[in-house]
């Protein structure tokens, strides 16, 4: 019984954003960019994540029965793919390379697509959260100028993407039976746990460069999760959220 028509304003925001950017001028590749070896190596991972598995997603989409959120799907995936090119231009402009895989894509892409529509969002929204305080960190904690920027324009498109996952998972959640939800709540936790810990060990030295510590990207990634959790399996009779600019 899902609201359908919901997210046609989320394909209008999605599709205000195409715009903005085609009007917008792309950073200034040229300046070049100072990424430290450490930082270099860690945005080299993000950049395999930004590159990601979205054709998956958008299958699955379409054969969610919702022609809207299909569309919105389909925007949504074209901002990671955004993303990707941000960072791609931000390591070149530093003098690095990109990465074909690292070990904690591969096994997010496996999982992901072993998964449907409803469980791929939960780890969706896991990468998302743990997205947020990552960027964050690396917009506040950088002073080169061309890697806040790229930082300060995927962290406004990340911030969207949130809510956005939220709303289609309230629709997945409303008919689940209580206690099935109360386990699947219980499950998603955990993997934000692990999903958290191997993040902050794996991307630690460069978060301390960042004046992050390992501890507090951790307690703030809970934090931004639980308002996930609290918006989704805790409201999923809610009205729910609309993108807001
Ligand atoms: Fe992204
Ligand atoms: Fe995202």
């Amino acid at each position: 019984m899902g609201r359908h028509s919901d997210f046609i304003p989320w394909t209008r925001e999605f599709e205000a954003n195409v715009l903005a950017r085609s009007v917008a001028e792309d950073p200034e590749w040229d300046r070049g960019a100072r990424l430290d070896p450490v930082l270099a190596r860690s945005v080299q991972r993000f950049q395999v994540g930004e590159s990601g598995d979205g054709g998956n997603l958008i299958r699955k989409a379409d054969g969610a029965g919702d022609p809207d959120y299909a569309t919105a799907a389909r925007l949504f995936v074209a901002e990671e793919i955004n993303h990707a090119r941000l960072l791609r231009n931000l390591l070149s402009s530093a003098g690095y390379e990109t990465i074909s895989s690292h070990w904690t894509d591969v096994i997010f892409v496996r999982l992901r697509r072993a998964l449907g529509l409803r469980l791929e969002l939960m780890v969706l929204s896991i990468a998302e959260v743990v997205a947020l305080r990552y960027y964050r960190a690396l917009r506040d904690g950088t002073t080169d100028p061309l890697t806040t920027e790229v930082a300060r324009l995927i962290l406004e498109d990340e911030r969207r993407h949130v809510p956005f996952h939220c709303q289609r998972l309230r629709v997945a959640f409303a008919p689940t039976p209580r206690p099935v939800q109360v386990v699947l709540l219980l499950a998603w936790w955990l993997v934000l746990f692990g999903a958290t810990l191997v993040v902050a060990v794996d991307h630690g030295p460069a978060l301390r460069q960042l004046g992050v510590t390992r501890t507090a990207f951790t307690r703030d990634v809970i934090a931004l999760f639980q308002g996930v959790a609290a918006d989704t399996i805790g409201a999923s009779k809610g009205s729910g959220s609309q993108p807001s600019r």
